[in-house]
């Protein structure tokens, strides 16, 4: 509802915060209430049933399509989160392995690679940067070798929109030993992005944002090269078959077996049909509006930007010397307008370095307008002027 009576353009939201989650299309709500009714109608299990092909099948080969990769080396989760701890804890990792991580990994996979470094005793570091915030390529071709067992890239941070070269850093990678991890939760959707032509062996991505499916969804491509070395954990049903008192054999050695069998069908549908609206063609639009975005932050008085590398996409973070990030938000979100409140402990490494504790992110997709920015812009030079009336 609109509130202080200004609305946001002509009555509607504009929902700057695609990257927390994308508006979803009617044709998403439609496939997952068409579901739920189902359920109601007929049972969970047998609507399941009548809709198999689709979460058997169809999702998966989309997925693939959408990822430039082979369906078998496809699963989903329910969080990009999952999905990463699905793969990276499981690497059989010792002292003599470095992991290389970048200032823009997000906190979640740090966590886990810090328990992975406590376990095995790996050591973690992390890859310089030039003054702007570009990753430090020639440092990398130079300082590359045998003993790095993983290297993860985020291809776009959450607290700010820096795009990652990961193709070329996928060519660097390419003749060591190293698996080549890629964070694809922003830029998915977002960017163009194609596991064959990026050389990893793990991307792991989110359905929520740019791809515009429910929450509760996620997803990775995990090589077959990488999948042979992992330790083995768990095979859920769906993959393996109990055949006598003490053993069970595995019947499907994709990366399904990565997953749990116990799902939402509703959010497995409601994917398949963002991803067949991604297909469709009609994303990566939004180049005009973001250039208008970052333009406008920039040129509003007292604001500094958070906007490190020279490639940058989608996202924009900045905050104000004296007014904090959540008053911004609120007063923005008066005027109907969506942004987000980040703290800096989300994307730790480069947020600490900067000194950044809390800032606005404002995040633009192809079904965000111009006008929609002027909107924007107009409102947040009215919060900066009024100050901090806490
Ligand atoms: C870059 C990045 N990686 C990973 C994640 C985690 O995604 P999820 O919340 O689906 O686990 C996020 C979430 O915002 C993110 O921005």
């Amino acid at each position: 509802m609109a509130q202080n009576g200004v609305p946001g353009v002509g009555g509607r939201l504009v929902h700057l915060n695609t990257a927390g989650a994308g508006l979803m299309p009617e044709t998403v709500r439609e496939a997952m209430i068409a579901c739920v009714e189902r359920e109601a109608a007929l049972g969970c299990y047998e609507t399941e049933e009548s809709l198999d092909d689709l979460l058997q099948g169809e999702v998966y080969r989309r997925l693939a399509r959408v990822l430039g990769a082979p369906v078998e080396d496809v699963a989903l989760f329910d969080s990009a989160t999952r999905a990463w701890c699905a793969v990276v804890p499981r690497l059989r990792l010792g002292a003599s392995d470095r992991v290389w991580v970048t200032p823009y990994e997000y906190a979640g996979n740090l966590i886990s690679l810090f328990s992975l470094r406590d376990r095995t005793g790996c050591r973690i570091e992390v890859v310089p940067t030039l003054p702007g915030g570009d990753l430090d390529l020639e440092w990398m071709a130079a300082n590359i070798s045998d003993d790095v067992a993983l290297v993860s890239v985020t291809h776009i941070p959450s607290g700010c929109g820096i795009v990652n070269p990961v193709e070329e850093i996928g060519r660097i990678l390419a003749p060591y030993r190293c698996f080549y991890a890629v964070d694809a939760c922003q830029s998915i959707g977002q960017v163009p992005l194609d596991v064959s032509r990026v050389g990893c062996q793990l991307l792991t991505g989110a359905g929520r944002k740019f791809i515009r499916g429910p929450r509760g969804t996620g997803f990775a491509y995990v090589a077959p090269e990488l999948r042979a070395v992992l330790a083995t954990d768990f095979h859920d049903l769906h993959v393996a078959h109990v055949d006598s008192p003490t053993r069970y054999r595995i019947t499907d050695t994709s990366a399904r077996g990565l997953e749990l069998a116990e799902r939402t069908t509703a959010a497995v549908a409601g994917l398949n049909a963002a991803l067949a609206l991604h297909e469709s063609g009609t994303p990566f639009g939004h180049g005009d509006v973001f250039q208008a975005l970052y333009a406008t932050v920039a040129d509003t008085p007292g604001i500094e930007l958070i906007a490190p590398g020279e490639v940058q996409s989608g996202i924009v973070s900045f905050r104000h010397a004296e007014i904090p990030a959540d008053v911004i938000r609120r007063r923005l979100g008066e005027r109907r307008i969506n942004v987000w409140k980040i703290t800096g402990n989300h994307t730790p490494l480069y947020m600490a370095r900067r000194g950044v504790e809390t800032a606005v992110r404002a995040s633009v997709h192809y079904y965000n307008t111009l006008e929609e920015i002027d909107v924007f812009g107009t409102a947040l030079r009215e919060v900066i002027d009024a100050g901090d009336d806490r």
